[in-house]
């Protein structure tokens, strides 16, 4: 595999293998590689000749300074991982690299996307998110990028980007990778406690009953049901449930038949947020 710290020597990398008329697939990620990142990969190698994957704590994205500090870094076992699976390049640059002396985020317009749900809770994420997105985009130019669905709303606003932007790009949305017993994978996962991690199973426990209650009930009803789960849970603390339109990403008022729905929750184990969502 090879390693780039730089972006000039990457796109000049990466020029020649285009001009070789080589398709590029790109995973972006943030580090501390789980099975979920490998299924991302896999994905990458059947569709591309060359598949980049780049690791990058990108700070923008966060909007608490402990979680970024702690947001776990391992590095070497990464390296390790991605050349067992046979990934072809890795970027992997400073932060001096990507923003310069000014490390802020451009403010984007995702046509309200971006104010719901994590945007609501998390302020300025998106705006961070698109910036490094679209900066990546910018340095490997791929054919196709590929992000895990348990973001689903960072899918949905990568995809808007994308058509605004008129990228050239095309956006892989891969399904969860999930635990044995129903966890969704995170590079956060790593950092919850004995007791968390044994909860934690209970927020897609709660997802797939939320899935079935939805077939005959209204969209309040299963979320009065969902908050008052959470409330009697001694480990987990309820940040938001909701059910939204998968397109628009707004808490739906009235079940309509044509459109499709999906539920998003946000919970902490202790000071870890997870996320997590399910198709209904
Ligand atoms: O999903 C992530 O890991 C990050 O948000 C991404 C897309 C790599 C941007 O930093």
């Amino acid at each position: 595999m090879n390693i780039f710290t730089e972006k000039q020597p990457l796109k000049v990398y990466l020029s020649a293998l285009k001009a070789q008329n080589k398709k590029i697939g790109f995973v972006p990620t943030m580090g501390a590689l789980h099975q979920g990142h490998l299924s991302l990969i896999k994905k990458a190698q059947q569709k591309n000749d060359i598949v980049v994957v780049s690791i990058f704590v990108n700070p923008t994205q966060f909007d608490k300074k402990e979680d970024l500090v702690n947001y776990p870094k391992t590095f070497d076992d990464d390296v390790h991982l991605l050349n067992s699976v046979s990934c072809n390049v890795l970027f992997h640059p400073s932060v001096e690299e990507i923003y310069g002396e000014n490390t802020v985020s451009e403010t984007f317009d995702f046509s309200g996307l971006e104010h719901q749900m994590e945007g609501k809770f998390r302020e300025g994420h998106f705006n961070g998110v698109g910036t490094i997105v679209k900066t990546l985009f910018e340095i490997v130019a791929p054919d196709n990028a590929y992000f895990g669905q348990k973001d689903f709303q960072q899918l949905q606003i990568i995809k808007k980007m994308v058509k605004n932007y008129r990228l050239p790009i095309k956006i892989r949305g891969c399904k969860i990778f999930r635990e044995d017993d129903g966890l969704a994978m995170s590079s956060r996962n790593s950092r919850l406690s004995v007791t968390h991690r044994i909860a934690a199973p209970f927020i897609y426990k709660t997802l797939k009953k939320a899935k079935k209650k939805f077939k005959k009930e209204s969209s309040a009803s299963v979320t009065e049901w969902v908050a008052k789960k959470f409330k009697k849970h001694p480990n987990l603390v309820l940040e938001y449930f909701t059910i939204a339109d998968e397109k628009s990403l707004e808490t739906i008022k009235i079940k309509e038949s044509n459109k499709k729905y999906r539920a998003f929750i946000a919970v902490f184990a202790g000071d870890i947020r997870l996320i997590d969502n399910i198709r209904l």
